[in-house]
């Protein structure tokens, strides 16, 4: 006999006679199904899908197994008429954000390169942390103090600043409402004014004292000020730019309207020359009878802008051509993210000053460098390259837009603002508490009472509650010889265009 004969016999029968019990009570289930579902009392998916695990019959739960439904974002709108009644910010506010199990980015998503910057910019307090004598001492210049505790957000104004300073305020607002129970206290210090003025060389040697943390837009190589990102990426009312949300799909889509090598090929720029000699310096390279440097330069008038609607300054409308000149003014200029999101060859001046975002700008990848000292033959030569390597050229204008598109999208500048106010928390030796002066500070106290452009340009760019998702992860600080690398690559390419364009000016010659 062989083995397993007989196992094999009592086997099929309990599977004939188990067939035949579930035929039975399948068609049962069928009748059934098809009498509640004519009667409309189940949802058919929910029925059969309760089969596996519940009893028949306990409809309304979702049973396991079935993946779960993306989270829904919840929306938490502005009550002003709550807050008129009681002028007080609400106390209702979640205070912890749960996170989308079937969001496509998660934490392990790391940080763009330029986050890296945010370890080189807090080493001085590395060592020391930072104490409240500390942190006093940048009061000196501050526009505001700003402390946040268990998430609510407390003002002491020392000087107005208007939309600098509201619109900074109102995006820290926007980072506590998209990371509720995330964002650590803090205090700091914030000085609203252009240049950078808290300086290494006054904090260096024996005995220097620990320099104060200060917050502001942007620094140069000399100085130790806190870059933090600046207030137009939430609208700047005064002359009608709106937040970056909507202005950068604008531009996205300005780009797509006129193709490079449809556009005109010179390098544009207009701004306001009376704010830099350097600018006005730059005047000097605008087309004339007697010269054509390939640049078409033209003075910005707000007061005419102003009466006329802003209709010749919309951003969008002004990446008509294949070359744009950056160049800075009374420091960094705002204006750099718009000209790089263009699709359009950036001619950048030497700058001096840097903010957040742009220390991982590569020349000849990014931008076109532009020497300081020479800036008319070296524009001259940038526009001659370009339209005669069009590829290349078009290459260039394509990777500064990416650039801007993916890495300096709003999700981005708010975990920016994320990481490095975490790691400036994390230097504290003492605990933030509510100043006596201050008053409390929320969307609805700023945005309430605001009007006209202001207050558009606040709902515009108002988080509409908690982020389904977590803020990117924080990439490693830069080792000496990486930072050394990062560095000497970026003058290398500077001093290979300075080589073309010396080659450039002998065939001229
Ligand atoms: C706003 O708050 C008031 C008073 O608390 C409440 O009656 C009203 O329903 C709220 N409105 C909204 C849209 O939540
Ligand atoms: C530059 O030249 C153009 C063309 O001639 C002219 O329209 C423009 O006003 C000039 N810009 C300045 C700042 O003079």
């Amino acid at each position: 006999m062989p083995p397993g004969n007989n196992r094999s016999g009592i086997f099929s029968h309990f599977v004939k006679s188990s067939a035949r019990s579930s035929a039975v009570f399948i068609i049962f289930i069928i009748l059934l199904v098809g009498a509640l579902v004519s009667t409309r009392l189940l949802d058919t998916t929910t029925f059969l899908g309760s089969l596996a695990s519940k009893p028949l019959l306990s409809s309304g739960t979702r049973a396991a197994g079935i993946p779960k439904k993306p989270r829904q974002q919840i929306e938490i709108p502005l009550n002003c008429s709550a807050f008129d009644l009681t002028r007080t910010c609400p106390t209702n506010y979640p205070t912890t954000t749960e996170e989308d199990p079937a969001s496509t980015i998660t934490s392990e998503t790391t940080c763009p390169d330029y986050f890296r910057w945010i370890h080189e910019d807090l080493k001085p307090w590395a060592h020391t942390g930072i104490t409240w004598e500390m942190v006093s001492r940048a009061r000196r210049t501050a526009n505001f103090r700003l402390v946040v505790v268990k998430g609510r957000a407390y003002l002491e104004k020392f000087r107005n600043f208007g939309t600098r300073e509201i619109f900074t305020l109102w995006g820290i607002l926007q980072l506590l409402r998209k990371y509720p129970g995330k964002v650590p206290d803090f205090d700091l210090m914030f000085d609203c004014n252009d240049w950078p003025i808290i300086k290494s060389s006054d904090y260096s040697g024996p005995n220097a004292m620990i320099p104060p943390p200060l917050f502001r837009y942007c620094k140069d190589a000399e100085t130790l000020d806190i870059v933090f990102p600046d207030w137009s990426f939430w609208g700047w009312p005064e002359i009608n730019i709106k937040s970056w949300v909507p202005l950068l799909n604008d531009l996205m889509e300005g780009n797509k309207r006129m193709k490079w090598d449809k556009r005109e090929p010179y390098a544009y720029w207009k701004g306001n020359p009376v704010v830099a000699l350097t600018r006005q310096d730059l005047l000097k390279c605008n087309v004339s009878e007697k010269q054509d440097w390939g640049a078409r330069v033209f003075a910005q008038d707000w007061g005419r802008e102003a009466q006329q609607g802003y209709k010749q300054s919309d951003l969008a409308n002004q990446c008509i051509h294949r070359f744009k000149i950056y160049i800075e003014g009374s420091a960094w200029s705002v204006s750099e993210k718009y000209i790089l999101a263009c699709d359009s060859v950036t001619l950048l001046v030497k700058p001096r000053y840097y903010d957040f975002f742009t220390r991982n700008l590569e020349p000849m990848h990014h931008y076109w460098p532009i020497k300081d000292d020479d800036k008319c033959r070296s524009i001259k030569h940038a526009v001659d390259w370009g339209n005669s390597h069009q590829q290349e050229a078009q290459a260039i204008g394509k990777a500064a837009s990416e650039f801007i598109r993916e890495e300096l999208k709003i999700d981005y500048v708010y975990d920016y603002m994320f990481h490095l106010l975490t790691e400036y928390s994390k230097l504290l030796r003492y605990k933030p508490t509510v100043p006596g002066k201050a008053v409390e500070l929320c969307s609805e106290t700023m945005a309430c009472p605001a009007e006209g452009l202001e207050k558009q340009f606040m709902m515009e760019s108002m988080m509409k509650g908690p982020s389904l998702t977590s803020p990117c992860t924080m990439p490693p600080p830069y080792d000496p010889a990486s930072l050394f690398a990062l560095i000497s690559k970026k003058e290398n390419s500077i001093n290979q265009v300075d080589e073309m364009e010396k080659n450039f000016w002998k065939t001229q010659n």
